[in-house]
């Protein structure tokens, strides 16, 4: 198995460009199938999650290329409708395909996604709205069978969570619906806008998207487009951290400053100097960052709970305690004993709240990565610990970084895949 080596210690300097947005990218593949025609996908970053879904494309006869960062994707001869369970099991996000072969085929078979590290990740707002819509859905041994014998038709949905991978579903499904979906409580992260404007250049009739009722008209016709993946914030709240913790200068061309706009306060009250200028985020590190009191991560425009993990490892060193409140995903600590293992002093009461106690140092160990973000935590970690570090299990960071060390050796990290 593959792990990084990190030699810590070292200030960082330097740019880096921004990938794009893994959690853009997977939707907008998706819609891709859903509308028939060749889309053109550019800043598709290259992660083994993105991987995953071409392979779905693929199986259900659509015709892919990649060029560099674009992918090109021909979906006129899609016919297939089903999507294996070796193929779900592969990325815990392939539920948004179900959306989008309902759109397409007005039927869909998958497998139940399932569980995975940071949580149950029930689907039970997907399908209670798909059946709103008039889809009957029948389980069988975890195989999901939906179909719409009378076609999909739009109508008013409530979500009781602001659930991204929901709005996304129904969004998908409703492109092609007969008349109106309004969807209320819908989740108002920045890919939702991504996957509606991608929508609306393939003909779709989307409004609202990043706010609370996104509104979809059902249309007749619809086809491919060309289309930028927006750079993906959570990265660059990574890249940060990575600055954060091991001190330094670093700037991340790329960034779209709206976007981050829940996490740049938070770096600045770690005592961090952000400035914005010409596309790029520069962050300075203080000498030791400042704790934050409390953290509680939320739906956006709230904190990311996918920054929970690496803003965690960077307070392992700040100059006092700070507390932690994971809203979203009931399992998503799992960094914790990993960084407890490199000198950080950490508990955590009822599973959702973490106590970081600041400590002056960290050092090396041999850690495991458990999940994406927890990676990149134990990364973020090593780059601020004292000398060695060895991350094992980094399929889950590439799962969402590309090319990590590369990008961090950029950036004057000792950093090595093994
Ligand atoms: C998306 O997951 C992201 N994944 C996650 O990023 C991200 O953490 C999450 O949104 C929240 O922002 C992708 O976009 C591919 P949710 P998703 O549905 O759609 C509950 C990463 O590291 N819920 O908004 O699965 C659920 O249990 C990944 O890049 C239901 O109860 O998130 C959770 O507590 C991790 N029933 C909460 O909602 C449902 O039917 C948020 O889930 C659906 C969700």
């Amino acid at each position: 198995m593959e792990k990084i080596i990190i030699n810590g210690g070292r200030p960082l300097s330097g740019k880096t460009e921004l990938q794009g947005s893994k959690n853009s990218a997977l939707p907008i593949l998706a819609a891709a199938a859903a509308v028939g025609g060749v889309s053109v996908i550019h800043n598709c970053p290259k992660l083994t999650d993105v991987e995953a879904a071409i392979k779905i494309l693929e199986h259900i006869g659509c015709k892919t290329k990649r060029e560099g960062h674009t992918v090109i994707v021909d979906s006129s001869c899609a016919e297939r409708f089903d999507i294996p369970e070796r193929l779900m099991r592969e990325m815990r996000s392939s539920i948004v395909f179900l959306g989008a072969l309902l759109a397409r085929f007005g039927a869909g078979t998958v497998s139940a996604p399932g569980g995975c590290e940071i949580g149950l990740r029930p689907i039970d707002l997907h399908l209670s709205s798909f059946a709103a819509m008039g889809v009957d859905i029948t389980e069988r041994s975890g195989i999901l069978e939906c179909k719409a014998p009378s076609g999909i038709n739009g109508c008013q949905i409530s979500l009781a969570f602001p659930s991204v991978g929901a709005t996304e579903n129904i969004m998908l499904a409703a492109v092609s619906a007969k008349g109106e979906t309004v969807i209320t409580n819908a989740a108002r992260e920045p890919e939702i806008v991504d996957l509606a404007e991608f929508l609306n250049k393939c003909g779709a009739c989307v409004s609202g998207a990043g706010q609370s009722i996104v509104r979809i008209r059902g249309v007749k016709k619809l086809s491919g487009a060309e289309h930028r993946i927006i750079s993906d914030r959570i990265v660059a709240s990574t890249i940060m951290a990575c600055c954060a913790s091991a001190g330094g200068k670093v700037a991340v061309s790329g960034a779209i400053t709206e976007h981050l706009a829940p996490i740049i306060p938070v770096f600045e009250a770690a005592g961090c100097k952000i400035t914005a200028q010409g596309g790029e985020l520069i962050t300075e590190a203080p000498k030791r960052i400042s704790r934050i009191k409390s953290l509680r991560t939320m739906p956006y425009p709230g904190f990311p709970t996918d920054s929970q993990a690496i803003v965690m490892a960077m307070l392992s060193k700040a100059d006092g305690t700070s507390v932690i409140s994971e809203k979203i995903f009931e399992n998503r600590f799992r960094h914790v004993p990993e960084l407890i293992k490199m000198g950080a002093d950490i508990r955590v009461e009822d599973g959702c709240v973490a106590v970081v106690e600041g400590v002056k140092k960290l050092h090396g160990a041999r850690v495991s990565a458990c999940d994406l973000r927890g990676g990149c935590a134990l990364a973020v970690a090593a780059l601020g610990a004292e000398d060695k570090t060895v991350i094992d299990n980094i399929y889950h960071i590439d799962r969402g970084c590309e090319a990590p060390e590369a990008r961090l050796s950029e950036l004057g990290a000792d950093i090595k895949r093994a």
